[in-house]
């Protein structure tokens, strides 16, 4: 890790995977003396035209990863993704050193089940969170959900599922304590239709076994905005409280960010 003078890193890029023509993955060599919580979100980006642009990402790895991982929508004419999408091996991004963000498992309450329900890239955080053990000493059951418009869209958190059931040391942890529901809204798959939707009607326990109760149940929601406040309606008319950092609750929220 190089040391920029304006209060910035540099990380090198180990590896780029491009999802579809519209999402992206990149691995970073891991920081030196770098700290954070599995979910948090950092500020990474590129010197462009001689300034820095900065935009917050979740680290989509676990806090014991030696690759430091993120995943990206992009955006043709975004001021950062336009020029991010372009990343080979061996280049570099800068980086501030300063992570932050609600989705961790210090802001929820012990529970039963851990429900993780995101849409598009807002996966992110969660790819992070499923693969630390700790989750599993906090939750007995953990449930991720991705909601995206394609089939294809889906791919990177297959992939990561797979990567940990066969993983010999989180496959013994995980087994039988994760499930991953992959739903499509546009194109007919597996499972079908908005999470929202499946908690307004019988699917959502037909599906989970849970109907997502304060009392056993705890959440974490990662999306745009509009699926956010869809998401904290359902779970305040539910009686769930939110937590912060501060005062740990029973479901926690964080903007997908985008350019
Ligand atoms: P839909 O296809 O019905 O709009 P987007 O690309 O617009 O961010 O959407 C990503 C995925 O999230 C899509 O599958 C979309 O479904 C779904 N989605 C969008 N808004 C909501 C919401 N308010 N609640 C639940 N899912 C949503």
């Amino acid at each position: 890790m190089i040391k920029e003078n304006n209060g910035l890193d540099q990380l090198e890029v180990l590896k780029v995977h491009h999802w579809t023509s519209s999402t992206f993955s990149f691995s970073c060599v891991r920081p030196d003396n770098f700290r954070f919580r599995s979910g948090e979100f950092v500020m990474i980006g590129l010197n462009i035209c001689d300034k820095p642009v900065l935009r917050a990402y979740s680290i989509a790895s676990p806090n014991w990863h030696h690759e430091f991982e993120f995943y990206s929508i992009k955006v043709e004419d975004g001021p950062l993704t336009s020029k991010l999408q372009k990343l080979k091996e061996g280049d570099k991004i800068i980086f501030r050193k300063k992570p932050v963000g609600t989705l961790v498992n210090d802001a929820l309450l012990s529970g039963e089940r851990l429900f993780l329900f995101s849409t598009g890239t807002g996966i992110a955080p969660f790819t992070s969170i499923i693969r630390d053990p700790e989750t599993y000493e906090k939750f007995n059951e953990v449930i991720l959900f991705q909601t995206c418009r394609y089939v294809d869209e889906l791919e990177f958190g297959k992939h990561t599922i797979d990567t940990i059931f066969k993983d010999e040391l989180l496959s013994e942890i995980v087994t039988d304590r994760l499930r991953f529901f992959p739903t499509t809204t546009r194109e007919p798959s597996k499972y079908s239709g908005r999470i929202t939707d499946w908690l307004k009607s019988k699917r959502f326990l037909e599906e989970t076994g849970s109907d997502l109760t304060p009392f056993e149940d705890r959440v974490m929601i990662c999306g745009s905005i509009a699926m956010l406040n869809e998401f904290k309606d359902i779970c305040l008319g539910k009686g769930f409280k939110e937590g912060s950092n501060s005062s740990p609750g029973h479901f926690v929220i964080e903007k997908a960010f985008v350019d």
